[in-house]
């Protein structure tokens, strides 16, 4: 089984580079099958979900190129439009390929997507948008089929907010008859980001970043070259490995200003933080202090996706509080895992209730899912003893080689065979 060992008691010090965006990433790869030409994508993550969305399109009839971090896709031959289901069902991102592939084909059938296993993530909204623009949709139990003679503009308004959602539409409107407005648009920068690269392939898109996006239809995309932004939640996670950890690191190429809120939880646990063109530097050199109540919400509230990073650094922090998840219902799969650790939290509803300890225990744990996955490993850092987290692919789907940046900054943990340990 393949995992991770992580030899605990660390005081990071050092330098981590930060990578390409995963969330940023899989839409504008989704994208550039709108687009006539051979696009250039730089600064691509390798992570497993980037290859599972590559693979996809491959079997759609893409013409991918890889070179290290630069991509070349040229979707001129696209011609199937059934999805492979062993891709669709392990990556929640390929339901992104529908928006973009009806506005191409006309015709989609693929199964529901897969995912982390965080909540229902249903796609109810996607579908009923879509519907508005013309679709027809006929649901089955395990899959779909989506039809559409020409998509034409609509006027969207979401009961809730969705990057998903929001990140489907766009692709569907961009080459749409007419305009299309969402409101109540998730505002995250990974939209800003897709939207960025379709406005400089030739799209017409007002509002990136607000709740109420306005796109005017286009007859035709060109190809660009574009880099993709760094990822806020990995730049982030680190930085909860010096809040687990004490020390100081510095993130070159952190997004500071994406990640306000975080950095906000951070200084109030006590942590110093200077940002600068290039980075983010992080020094935790006193006890990191409890914070009273954290929630997390839509951007530009703290990220869901940190949540569990975070509960990792509170659970050895001073004091007592709690974490409070709003965005998935079933994101606190790492409490018990924790708990075996020694940390001392309960899990009520939506909220994970955290009596500060001095120290954690190491321990044999399960990850089972990309973030918590990863909050496991910082939580082994920081802990005595070894600890072994189970089901390393989890974490590779969204992190490019966790162990070699946490080495950068001296944290000693290496990729094992879970069959082979033997304590
Ligand atoms: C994206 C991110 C994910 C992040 C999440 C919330 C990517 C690849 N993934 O996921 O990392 O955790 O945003 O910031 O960018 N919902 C419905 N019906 C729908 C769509 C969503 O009920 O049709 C619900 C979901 O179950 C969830 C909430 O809306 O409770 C938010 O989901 P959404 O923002 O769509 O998340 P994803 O796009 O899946």
């Amino acid at each position: 089984m393949d995992a991770i060992q992580i030899y605990g008691g660390n005081c990071p010090e050092g330098q981590i580079k930060i990578q390409g965006s995963k969330n940023a990433v899989l839409p504008i790869l989704a994208a550039t099958l709108l687009i006539d030409g051979t696009c250039e994508i730089k600064n691509c993550p390798i992570i497993s979900d980037v290859h599972h969305m590559l693979r996809l399109m491959e079997s759609l009839c893409c013409t991918i190129n890889r070179k290290g971090h630069t991509l070349t896709i040229d979707a001129a031959c696209l011609s199937r439009c059934d999805m492979p289901s062993d891709s669709v069902s392990v990556m929640r991102s390929s339901i992104m390929l529908l928006g973009a592939l009806l506005a191409r084909t006309g015709s989609v059938s693929m199964q529901y997507p897969g995912g982390c296993v965080i909540g229902q993530r249903p796609i109810d909204l996607h579908l009923q948008g879509l519907r508005k623009m013309g679709v027809i949709i006929e649901e089955k139990e395990d899959g779909f089929s989506a039809e559409a003679v020409r998509l034409t503009g609509a006027v969207h308004r979401l009961p809730f907010v969705s990057v998903g959602a929001t990140e489907n539409l766009l692709l569907a409107a961009v080459l749409a008859q007419g305009d299309t407005v969402i409101e109540n648009a998730a505002r995250e920068p990974e939209i800003t980001a897709l939207c960025d690269f379709l406005n400089t392939a030739g799209a017409d898109i007002e509002g990136a970043g607000t709740n109420r996006i306005l796109i005017h239809g286009v007859k035709k995309l060109h190809a660009i070259s574009y880099r993709i932004p760094s990822d806020r939640v990995v730049a982030g996670t680190y930085l909860a490995a010096c809040l687990c950890c004490g020390g100081e690191v510095f993130l070159k190429d952190a997004p500071g200003r994406q990640i306000v809120s975080v950095i906000k939880a951070a200084a109030a646990m006590g942590a110093r933080i200077y940002e600068s063109e290039d980075g983010i530097q992080v020094a935790c050199r006193e006890r990191r202090k409890m914070i009273p109540l954290l929630q997390t919400d839509s951007y530009p509230g703290f990220p869901t996706d940190l949540q569990s990073a975070f509960l990792a650094a509170m659970t050895l922090a001073d004091g007592e509080g709690a974490l409070q998840e709003t965005i998935f219902e079933n994101r606190f799969r790492i409490v018990p895992q924790l708990q075996k650790m020694g940390a001392d939290i309960v899990c009520r509803d939506n909220t994970v209730y955290v009596k500060g300890r001095r120290k954690l225990h190491g321990a044999v744990l399960q990850a089972q899912e990309l973030r918590g996955g990863a909050a496991l490993v910082l939580a082994g850092s920081a802990a005595e003893g070894t600890t072994v987290v189970c089901n390393r692919h989890f974490i590779e789907r969204g992190y490019e080689d966790i162990c070699k940046d946490l080495g950068e900054i001296g944290i000693r943990c290496k990729k094992i065979d879970y069959r082979e340990y033997n304590g």
